[in-house]
């Protein structure tokens, strides 16, 4: 039985959630730039969109572009976001046509013109599709979304449009990026590091986690299989017992 065959198909995370990280170290080791490594990625993007929509996943959140990545050197940083621009351009009438919905979270305005403008069109384009919503977070940042919530809240607060006592949980969540998309029950990040690195600090709360050695160039749909497999071994208690489950 092939790993699709074997994933029960009532216990498909809704949400799963995706650091790409590898594609520097996967370059390297092909004696090329890092920069090569980001362009091979996408086929890792492709293929896994693809099987997360054969498989019934409804929210795919991929991190592309972090806030601290503004912080490697200009030319890394320019490749990535022409990349994004050409990436995004050539990949939506294919997304289009397989009913996938783009959407993007993060701090957009900061994003070069050119990739406003092509993340809108496609955006605006995939807006009314009813199958895969795939989120790209651009220019984010957890904390910064926290920063984002907290002014937003005291801003509210200050002008009485809020009570301080009614602050809950769900409260929260609408003054997120994420407020309309469900967290994410699976997180996955590749080339073998264990951290989240500043990534949905708020939405992972209970999610599970899966690490891999594979670098993101080398991840296919299979590997997304296996994950899902493996989610689908665990036991989620949400700090109930065993007993309490069955
Ligand atoms: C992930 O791969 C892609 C981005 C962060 C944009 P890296 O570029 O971080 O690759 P490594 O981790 O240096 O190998
Ligand atoms: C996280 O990867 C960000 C993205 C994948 C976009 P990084 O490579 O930037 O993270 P660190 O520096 O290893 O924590
Ligand atoms: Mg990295």
């Amino acid at each position: 039985m092939s790993k699709k065959e074997q994933i029960n198909t009532n216990n498909v995370p809704k949400h799963i959630a995706i650091i790409m990280d590898g594609n520097g170290r996967w370059a390297k080791q092909q004696g090329e730039d890092r920069i090569y490594g980001h362009y091979e990625g996408v086929n890792s993007v492709r293929s896994v969109v693809k099987g997360a929509g054969e498989i019934g996943v409804k929210y795919i959140t991929l991190y592309a572009f972090s806030t601290e990545n503004w912080n490697r050197p200009k030319e890394e940083v320019d490749a990535l976001m022409e990349l994004l621009v050409s990436t995004i351009s050539m990949e939506t009438p294919e997304l289009h046509k397989k009913n996938v919905r783009l959407q993007a979270i993060g701090n957009i305005d900061s994003l070069p013109p050119s990739c406003i403008d092509e993340l809108n069109e496609s955006i605006n384009m995939t807006a009314n599709n009813t199958g895969l919503t795939l989120v790209l977070a651009l220019s984010y940042s957890s904390k910064w979304e926290i920063i984002n919530a907290i002014k937003h809240i005291a801003s509210d607060a200050k002008n009485n449009e809020l009570n301080i006592e009614d602050i809950t949980e769900q409260h929260i969540q609408k003054y997120l990026c994420t407020k309309d998309i469900p967290d994410p029950e699976l997180m996955i990040r590749t080339s073998g590091e264990n951290r989240i690195s500043n990534f949905l600090l708020w939405q992972l709360a209970y999610a599970e986690f899966y690490f891999t050695e594979t670098l993101w160039p080398d991840f296919r749909e299979e590997d997304l299989f296996t994950a899902v497999l493996n989610y689908q071994n665990r036991e989620r208690r949400f700090g109930k017992t065993s007993e309490q489950l069955t």
